[in-house]
């Protein structure tokens, strides 16, 4: 049988990751895009979301909410983009992705010699992911190790199995993870985030915006769906890092997305609380 042929078809949460990639893919077709993601069209085309995704709602409200999650994607990666090339050039040499999905920035990315990129996810997205590589025969441009683990069990463990150093410094990269994960699950996942992490390590997170579940709906984050046990973000996120031995900025979507060419025209049509896109240094 062929990788197609043998290849699960995306369900339950990680069905997100592969929505995640038909935004980078779109993007990707822009003249002045952030990024070029060339993997993203395979990885959305074998999950069945290219050329396009199938029927949803198409009343301009929920199409407005379709288009609002892609932005606020295309938006995200190009800030962790950015904090990966500034960590690597301070020196960092270990990434961990943390559901990492189709995340293909092993191999889209330039690394220095020495970089290790740990892909942590489930298995089921690791194993299609793993097939639509062999398809597109992609080689990555680091050392890449993907991490079979769910989250919510001892990761640490199989992460330093696979090959990771917790006495060197890491950057942890947590890109629309923490709103599938339950409260207790995600101050859990930092407390062992932060007993790994070397002085000198990094960190970027994505929260869901306070209210954002009202106003997109669960199923406005491609794939996913209301059952999924969405959370929302802390309130203070700074405090809550500098809780867990971390100096952390916040960023919002709109002054990113200003910061990169992209300004949002409509005035905001709820108080923005402090951003959903947040960079980290452990003290
Ligand atoms: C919206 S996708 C984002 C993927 C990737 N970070 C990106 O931005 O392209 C969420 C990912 O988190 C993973 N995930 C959710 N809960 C998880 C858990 N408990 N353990 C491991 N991975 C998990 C899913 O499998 C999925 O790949």
């Amino acid at each position: 049988m062929t990788d197609e042929q043998e290849r699960a078809q995306p369900s339950g949460v990680w069905a997100t990751a592969v929505g995640v990639a038909r935004g980078r893919a779109l993007e990707s077709e822009r003249e002045n895009a952030l990024f070029r993601d060339p993997l993203a069209r395979a990885f959305a085309a074998a999950g069945g979301l290219w050329p396009s995704s199938p029927p949803l709602p198409d009343d301009e409200a929920a199409r407005r909410r379709r288009l609002a999650v892609t932005f606020s994607i295309v938006i995200r990666t190009k800030f962790l983009d950015d904090l990966l090339q500034q960590a690597s050039a301070s020196g960092v040499r270990q990434i961990v992705l943390l559901g990492a999905g189709m995340d293909s920035r092993a191999f889209r990315m330039d690394w220095p010699e020495g970089t290790r990129l740990f892909e942590v996810d489930t298995a089921a997205p690791l194993d299609f992911k793993a097939s639509v590589l062999r398809q597109e025969r992609a080689v990555a441009r680091c050392e890449r190790i993907a991490v079979a683990v769910d989250l919510r069990e001892d990761w640490p463990r199989t992460l330093t199995a696979a090959g990771h150093d917790p006495t060197m410094p890491t950057v942890w990269i947590a890109e629309g993870l923490l709103i599938y994960l339950p409260g207790d699950a995600v101050d859990l996942l930092l407390a062992r985030i932060s007993a790994q992490s070397a002085a000198g390590s990094r960190m970027g997170l994505t929260l869901g915006s306070r209210g954002a579940i009202e106003r997109f709906g669960a199923d406005a984050v491609p794939g996913s769906a209301a059952s999924m046990g969405v959370s929302e973000m802390p309130d203070a996120p700074v405090g809550w890092l500098a809780g867990h031995g971390w100096e952390a900025s916040c960023h919002t979507l709109r002054e990113r997305a200003a910061a990169y060419g992209r300004p949002i025209s409509t005035p905001p049509q709820h108080e923005e609380g402090p951003g959903g896109l947040i960079s980290a240094v452990r003290r």
